[in-house]
Parts: structure tokens; sequence; C-alpha cells
């Protein structure tokens, strides 16, 4: 056999064993499990699973423009704390302190009853099958899209946790008042890094903000007495109407006031125009000159804002996603299955 047919020949066998090594499809991630996220992960066992997925969250937006926020920050507030597999979603009981109790999710964090519908929807049409984490990540892409933002595949086949973390849900989760530093850390600490970062706080383009995440920076920013100096002074003369020195904790504030229920760029030319909400929305442009670039660029190119944002949603998806034999599909979002 002459050195060509040999080649030919160990081709040829290569691509023959392919598939069975794995799936070998483009956007195939390596999860904790030692297994794969790919996006056709469901398509032989729940076919219909995205457009169940698709068609409940529509409703839920159709009935409110904002839960299309809530949803998408469900996702990050799941996948920071022990990865991507909806140990937010468990409520407490027996040895499980939910999630929801912590600093950023308390009287915060909304939409589960959605999520809940999915799940019912989804255990109907194929029982068992689909897990909690996928559902969130999917509901986060279509509440982008329904917004008016990107779209993207969503590499599929995390499983559930069978516990949650309180602890990890006050500590790896970014504080609206933390320094850049810390939220540069807490990002870095996921495998996020500051392109990631900025891409994905544009989330802030859409939903709302209670006075009390943001209220420091109109009465007493540094401990002086006086309003944060990077906020735009009629806006903060604004925002203090609605949000006083004490009370009004749970009072409302679009993040974009700009388009509040549009998903696009107008975060980002708000921070420049010192008209960003929170803390650390503002830090993004003045306390490092890398993301203060990041800012510029994105309020100039919505398309590149739009093509990062996906990679970055991607990336934060991927996060430690349990695969394999680990965790559990759940049965309902809000328990862990008892066998
Ligand atoms: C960079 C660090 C981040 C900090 C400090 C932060 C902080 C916050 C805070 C304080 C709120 C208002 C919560 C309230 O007062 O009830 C909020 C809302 C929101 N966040 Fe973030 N966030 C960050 C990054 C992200 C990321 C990465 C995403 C999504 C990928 C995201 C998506 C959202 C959305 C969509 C809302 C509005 C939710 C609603 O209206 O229900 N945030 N965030």
């Amino acid at each position: 056999m002459t050195l060509i047919t040999t080649l030919f020949f160990m081709v040829v066998t290569v691509l023959a064993i392919a598939p069975h090594l794995g799936p070998s499809v483009v956007g195939a991630h390596k999860g904790g499990g030692g297994g794969y996220l790919y996006p056709q992960f469901y398509d032989h066992s729940c076919p219909r699973a995205q457009e169940i997925v698709k068609s409940v969250v529509a409703q839920a937006v159709a009935k409110e423009t904002r839960m299309a926020a809530s949803l998408l920050r469900l996702h990050f507030h799941d996948c920071f704390v022990k990865g991507c597999d909806a140990s937010l979603l468990l409520d407490s009981s027996g040895t499980i302190i939910s999630e929801k109790r912590s600093n950023p999710n308390r009287n915060s964090a909304r939409g589960f009853e959605v999520l809940d519908a999915v799940k019912s929807a989804l255990e109907k049409e194929c029982p068992g099958t689909v897990s909690c984490a996928d559902i969130i990540a999917l509901a986060a892409r279509d509440s982008t899209v329904l917004a008016g933002g990107p779209s993207w595949e969503v590499p599929l086949g995390r499983r559930d946790s069978r516990g949650a973390s309180l602890s990890g849900s006050n500590n790896d989760i970014p504080a609206p008042n933390n320094t850049l530093p810390t939220i540069i850390t807490k990002f870095k600490l996921q495998g996020l890094d500051l392109v990631d970062l900025v891409a994905l706080s544009g989330s802030h383009t859409i939903g709302f903000s209670r006075c009390t995440s943001f209220r420091q920076r109109l009465y007493n920013q540094t401990g002086n007495g006086l309003p944060d100096s990077t906020l735009d002074p009629s806006y903060a003369a604004q925002l203090r109407t609605g949000c006083p020195r004490s009370g009004g904790d749970q009072n409302i504030f679009p993040l974009d006031p700009a388009s509040p229920a549009h998903f696009d760029n107008n975060y980002f030319k708000n921070i420049i125009y010192s008209k960003g909400l929170l803390n650390s929305d503002e830090v993004l442009f003045s306390k490092s000159l890398k993301t203060m670039e990041l800012v510029k660029l994105y309020a100039q190119n919505n398309d590149l804002f739009f093509q990062q944002f996906a990679i970055s949603m991607v990336k934060m998806g991927n996060i430690s996603p349990l695969t394999g034999e680990k965790g559990e599909i759940r049965k309902h979002c809000r328990k862990i299955n008892t066998y």
C-alpha cells in the first residue's frame, strides 16, 4: 500500500468513528460531569423542547414586558453560584436553604412562576427529560430576543443540582456597590474576562432596579453627605423624588430610562452621559481605561455589542454545568427529586 492510500484509509476510519466519540457538533462545550453541552441535545429526546420554552416565555413577556429582564437575570444569578445548575430555583426544605433568600435575590429575583409553567409544559411533553438549568438558559436567550436583542444557539445538556448555596449566592454574585476590582475578580472566578463583564452588563439595557440598590449614590456616596459626583445632577434630583433618604426601598426605576423595554446599546450611551443608574454601571466608565474603551465601543457600535453579548452569554451559560451522571433532571424546578 502506498503512503497516500494508507493516509486515505486512516482519514476514512477517523471520520467513520468520530460520531461515536461524542458530539462532534459546532458549539459543544465540555461539562463538569465529563460530558458536553451542545445545541442539539434534545433533538431526539424532546424535539419540541425549544419551541415550548419559547412559547411559554413569549406569553409571559406579552403579559408583562419586564419579565424578559427578570428571566435574563435569573440565568446570571444561577450560573454565578455553583455553575448553571438551577440551584437558584430550589425552595427551602429539608437540608436546602434557598438561594432566593440571599442579598442579591431577596425581594428582587423574579420570574420563578414562569419557569414553573415552562417545566410543567415540558413534563407533559417529555417527562423527566429537560433540565431546569437548560430551561433557564433557553428562557434567557428567548427573553433577549423578545426584547429586541441578539439571538444565539444555546448549548444544552445541563443537569440540575441536588443542593443550593446561600453563602455562594451572597458572596459570588457582584453587588452594585462593589468596587470595579471586586467585580472584575468575581467575573474572573467564573472564567469571565473584562470583555464579558462589559458586554454582559449591557443586560441593564432592560429591566428595573429598586431604590435600595442605588440610594447611596443620591445622598452619601463617599460618606461625606454628598451625592455621587459622577451622576448627572438633574438625573440625580429626578431619582431623589422617587427614592427618598429613607423609605421607598422597593420603589423601582428603569435601568435604561432611554428605552427600558428595548434591548439596545442605550445602556452604554447613558453611562457616557453620566446617567448609568447603578454604581457598578458607572465604574465601568470611570475606573479602568480598558472597560471605558469597551463602553465607548459598544455605545458606538450596536452590532458589535450584540455579537459580543451573544458570545459572552454562551460563555456564562457554560460555567461548570453538571453533565453525564452528575445531578439529576428535576421533575419540579423548586425541589429535588425524591427516590
Ligand atoms: C456586573 C455586575 C452586576 C451587578 C453589580 C448587577 C446588579 C444588579 C442590580 C442591583 C439590579 C437591580 C436589582 C434590584 O434592585 O432589585 C440588577 C438588575 C438586573 N440585572 Fe444586573 N448586575 C450585574 C450584572 C448583570 C448581568 C451579567 C446580567 C445578565 C447577564 C444582569 C441582568 C440584569 C437584569 C436584566 C436586571 C433587571 C431585572 C428585572 O427588572 O427584574 N446583570 N442588576
